[in-house]
């Protein structure tokens, strides 16, 4: 199923079109006016746009150019559906930024199956070329905030926008808790790679890892109760630089410590989701590590503190914990209790099994605020 974004001036094409996709099993958000369609579309980017050309005000022409010049639209698949069947259309609208041009002349079911085939070849800008992805590690000094719960929450709802390749990078050796959380069972792990860190390639790491149903790619290290880190950090280096050149993100579940492999995690992330839990003694490990984090010479902007209501009640204010780190909290995760225990139960994140709980909410903001950066 596909969150496909409809504008069109004409309510009654408006309608027809959306019959057609909704008994097809999609899901369809509709706009009479470029403007208004355009709103829809930065709030939450479809699946799929389907734009009329002949619109007042805005035309489609424009509405397609706007949509690639924003970042959070800019790969989404436009299919330009319009009455208008010259050549010179067809050539207009895909130099605006169309990815498939159709006459209103087809049928409910030519429309649709174009609407399937376009979503399934993800045209668009291929992004993984387009620029390098970006390594966003959560890290926590202190366990059990939920760095692991987040990390395979916030890579399921990345990998839910559209052309979006994602790729969770599970380095916890000692209490891996990702394979458990999404359910699937890796095959091979880094560890049982090549020691040779220049032969680590795309193709490689793709042998490691396990697909899970939203797209998310999980590269194990391994599971180990060994306590030497299972692989140095210059492969942790290599696999990062090897995994931006593949996918868009890479999520990195680490663990709570500052060992050597973490730091190289860290080091070599573009972004570092600091988790923390609103009491004193996860205060202090945060203190600790954005000392440490300072003494490394790690970019401040690439900090981003949040807090995680792991329990109920008695938790400090959110001003008590951005006085005491002095610098801004960027997101709060609320308390989620049953059904975050219901969703690892089940091997099904809460993003995907309760999309609607405050958690999954906070999480798809946290995701949105992440992809614009
Ligand atoms: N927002 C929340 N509301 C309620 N419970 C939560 C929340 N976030 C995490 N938890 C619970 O906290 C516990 C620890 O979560 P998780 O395993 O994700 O943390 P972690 O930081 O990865 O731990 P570890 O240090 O063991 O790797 C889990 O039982 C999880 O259900
Ligand atoms: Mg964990």
């Amino acid at each position: 199923m596909a969150r496909i974004l409809v504008i069109d001036d004409d309510s009654h094409a408006l309608r027809l079109i959306e019959f057609a996709l909704t008994k097809a099993g999609h899901e369809v958000v509709t706009a009479r006016r470029g403007e208004e369609g355009l709103q829809k579309a930065f709030q939450q980017p479809p699946n799929l746009a389907i734009i009329d050309l002949m619109m007042p005000k805005m035309d489609g022409y424009e509405v397609c150019r706007r949509l690639r010049q924003n970042e959070r639209t800019a790969d989404t698949p436009i299919m330009v559906f319009t009455a208008r069947i010259q050549e010179i259309d067809r050539q207009t609208a895909m130099e605006a930024g169309a990815s498939e041009f159709l006459t209103k002349t087809a049928t409910p079911d030519e429309l649709v199956s174009k609407v399937e085939s376009l979503l399934a070849s993800k045209v668009g800008v291929p992004r993984a070329e387009a620029r390098p992805g970006q390594a966003i590690a959560l890290f926590s000094l202190r366990g059990g905030v939920g760095v692991s719960s987040l990390a395979i929450n916030l890579a399921v709802t990345l990998a839910g926008q559209p052309n979006q390749e994602v790729a969770l990078l599970d380095l916890c050796f000692l209490s891996s808790s990702v394979p458990l959380m999404l359910n699937v069972r890796p095959k091979l792990s880094l560890a049982q790679l090549s020691r040779e860190d220049t032969t680590i390639s795309l193709e490689s790491l793709e042998k490691c890892m396990v697909a899970h149903s939203s797209g998310v790619k999980v590269l194990p290290v391994v599971p180990s109760l060994a306590r030497a880190a299972p692989i140095s950090t210059k492969t942790v280096e290599r696999v990062l630089s090897v995994l931006k050149s593949g996918f868009n993100y890479i999520i990195v579940d680490t663990l709570s410590s500052l060992d050597d492999m973490t730091l190289a995690a860290l080091i070599h992330s573009d972004q570092i989701i600091l988790v923390l839990a609103p009491e004193v003694a996860s205060i202090q490990a945060t203190t600790v590590t954005l000392q440490a984090f300072r003494s490394l010479g790690l970019s401040e902007e690439a900090i981003v503190p949040i807090v995680n209501h792991t329990f109920a009640k008695g938790g400090l204010s959110l001003g008590t914990i951005q006085g005491a780190l002095k610098r801004p909290i960027k997101a709060v995760i609320p308390h989620e209790p049953e059904l975050l225990i219901q969703a690892i139960n089940s091997g099904t994140p809460l993003v995907l099994s309760q999309p609607s709980a405050a958690m999954a909410t906070a999480i798809q903001k946290l995701a949105s605020v992440l992809s614009l950066s």
